[in-house]
């Protein structure tokens, strides 16, 4: 299966993929990654694994629409069978899911309804939750609402700060991410309303 990546930031879950993936038994093959924009590692990463790069940022379009649509043919360039998005800190919009709604993928570092938004990890602590986790889920036009594709269970410790909880939500969310990625690829899944079976 062909992946396209979208990332925002240090791109460790891309990293997670791109180290799968060298294994031919993994079954998928990142052959683009995207960002909104310049300088950050998750761009290098892809560099240093000679995978083809693009950055489409918002503010060189004159609508947010405008940018949906040039992500949108980005990416199709590449014509992937699923796109990832591994901290892309974008909404993508209508005209993206037109053409890649049902097969675009997202991570979000918590447990799924609980905690959407940008600051999962902090929301969760500041709550006072003991466990809290990551969710990969099909991305539809809400925020972190798609339908779930794993979760993924992690403690909360009495001494947490947010940073030292998202590094251990990351941990398992860059396991969940490769491990259902994997099956996906090899297998295939539907989506049934928010049900997702794979295989
Ligand atoms: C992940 O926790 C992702 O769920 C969140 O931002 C983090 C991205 O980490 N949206 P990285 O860029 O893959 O290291």
């Amino acid at each position: 299966a062909r992946l396209v990546v979208l990332v925002s930031g240090g791109g460790t879950n891309l990293q997670a993929l791109l180290d799968a993936c060298a294994d031919p038994a993994y079954g998928a093959a990142v052959v683009a990654v995207g960002a909104d924009r310049d300088g950050i590692e998750g761009l290098a990463r892809a560099d240093r694994a000679a995978v083809p790069t693009f950055v489409a940022k918002v503010g060189d379009f004159t609508t947010r629409d405008h940018w949906d649509r040039a992500l949108a043919d980005r990416v199709a360039a590449f014509e992937p069978d699923l796109v990832v998005l591994a901290g892309f800190m974008k909404l993508v919009g209508p005209a993206f899911l037109d053409r890649f709604g049902g097969r675009t993928l997202n991570t979000h570092p918590a447990l799924s309804p609980s905690f959407p938004g940008m600051n999962g990890p902090g929301d969760a602590l500041d709550y006072g939750v003991k466990v809290t986790g990551a969710t990969l889920f099909v991305v539809d036009a809400g925020i972190d609402t798609g339908a779930i594709v794993a979760q993924t269970v992690v403690p909360v410790e009495v001494d947490d700060t947010t940073a030292t909880l998202h590094e251990r939500i990351k941990a398992a969310e860059r396991t969940m991410l490769v491990d259902s990625v994997g099956r996906m690829a090899r297998d295939g899944f539907t989506v049934e309303g928010r049900r997702v079976r794979l295989g």
